[in-house]
């Protein structure tokens, strides 16, 4: 990396917008995403929108069956027939899925048979206030870290199978944030949306690292996608868009590393990573966010008994 990139990607902006992108994919390998995955099943979590929709449409047109989890039926569906527009021989199935609702993953999990290769944990919300779902969690916690949290655990047999791969979508936001357990719960005064969702964020890597421990035989990785102009960001954070519209990123651009740790055959081997525009990076450029081991074992011991391990 010459000198110039590294104060690019120094300077956050300018990394995470879509110039970052297009300078950071003058260095990816072109062969990486010419596979057939025909044969392949993937899942696929938030898949009607944004970077779920983005990924969905693209591993669909590598020839994978993907399964679209989507909580709205009416906007699955349409969602669904949207890539099938664009591609007619598209393996697409949906599903009703809300991933904050543990009995809901349940349902799901228990209803849906066949193997599964992949599994993208994409589903995410910033809520501004403090709500608790009908299972008494906080809507943050529970859609991005405790969802998904029982829903791959309760694949794992399949995944196990096909020796597969979770991919989960993390955020950026997550540099700023030392794991505290209080906050990832809403156990606090005053409510802040956009710390809360970046524990969880923080939560979703830490949590991949100890499965890839755990699980040595299906591949689990985290990436962040950068700043890309999708629904969530223009109603979650309106003032950021406002400023930041110009230069964000397409849908397709911030979910490419999604599709590339779903798809790349080299990745084999590689586990617990973090990964940004389809490399592997550090999940503490700021040393003061470094949790110990025992606020990591106490995550795990959190969503373990909330998820009813
Ligand atoms: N865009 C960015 O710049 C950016 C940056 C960092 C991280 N991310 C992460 O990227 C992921 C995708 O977000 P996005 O930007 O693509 O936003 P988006 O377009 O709003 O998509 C979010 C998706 O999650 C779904 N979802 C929310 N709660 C759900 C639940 N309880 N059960 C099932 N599905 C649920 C939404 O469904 P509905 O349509 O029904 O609401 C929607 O399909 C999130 O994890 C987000 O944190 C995005």
């Amino acid at each position: 990396m010459g000198a110039l990139d590294s104060l690019l990607d120094a300077s956050v902006v300018f990394s995470f917008d879509r110039s970052g992108f297009r300078r950071h994919a003058r260095r990816f390998v072109a062969s990486d995403l010419q596979v057939s995955l025909a044969g392949k099943v993937v899942l696929v979590t938030g898949a009607n929108s944004g970077l779920g929709f983005a990924a969905s449409k693209a591993l669909a047109a590598l020839g994978a069956t993907v399964h679209l989890l989507c909580r709205d039926e009416a906007r699955g569906r349409a969602a669904l027939e949207a890539i099938r527009g664009q591609l007619p021989s598209a393996q697409l199935h949906l599903h009703r899925l809300d991933v904050s609702r543990l009995a809901d993953v349940r349902r799901f999990v228990e209803g849906f048979h066949g193997p599964v290769d992949v599994l993208v944990n994409n589903a995410g919300v910033l809520p501004d206030t403090l709500t608790r779902t009908d299972e008494g969690h906080e809507v943050t916690f529970a859609t991005n870290v405790l969802g998904p949290h029982a829903l791959t655990k309760a694949l794992l047999p399949k995944l196990l199978v096909a020796k597969g791969r979770v991919v989960t979508v993390t955020s950026g936001g997550m540099f700023t944030q030392k794991l505290e357990l209080d906050v990832l719960q809403g156990n606090v005064q005053a409510f802040d949306g956009v710390v809360a969702y970046a524990q969880t964020k923080r939560a979703e890597v830490i949590l991949s690292e100890l499965w890839a421990v755990k699980q040595p035989d299906v591949t689990f990785s985290t990436m962040h996608p950068g700043w890309a102009d999708t629904p969530a960001v223009r109603s979650s954070l309106p003032t950021f868009y406002k400023w930041t519209k110009g230069i964000l990123r397409t849908p397709e651009e911030g979910a490419d590393t999604v599709v590339w740790l779903a798809a790349a055959p080299r990745l084999d081997g590689k586990s617990g990573l973090l990964w940004f525009d389809r490399e592997a990076v550090s999940t503490h450029p700021l040393s003061f966010t470094k949790e110990s081991e025992a606020d990591r074992e106490a995550l795990w011991a959190l969503v373990e008994s909330a998820t009813g391990g």
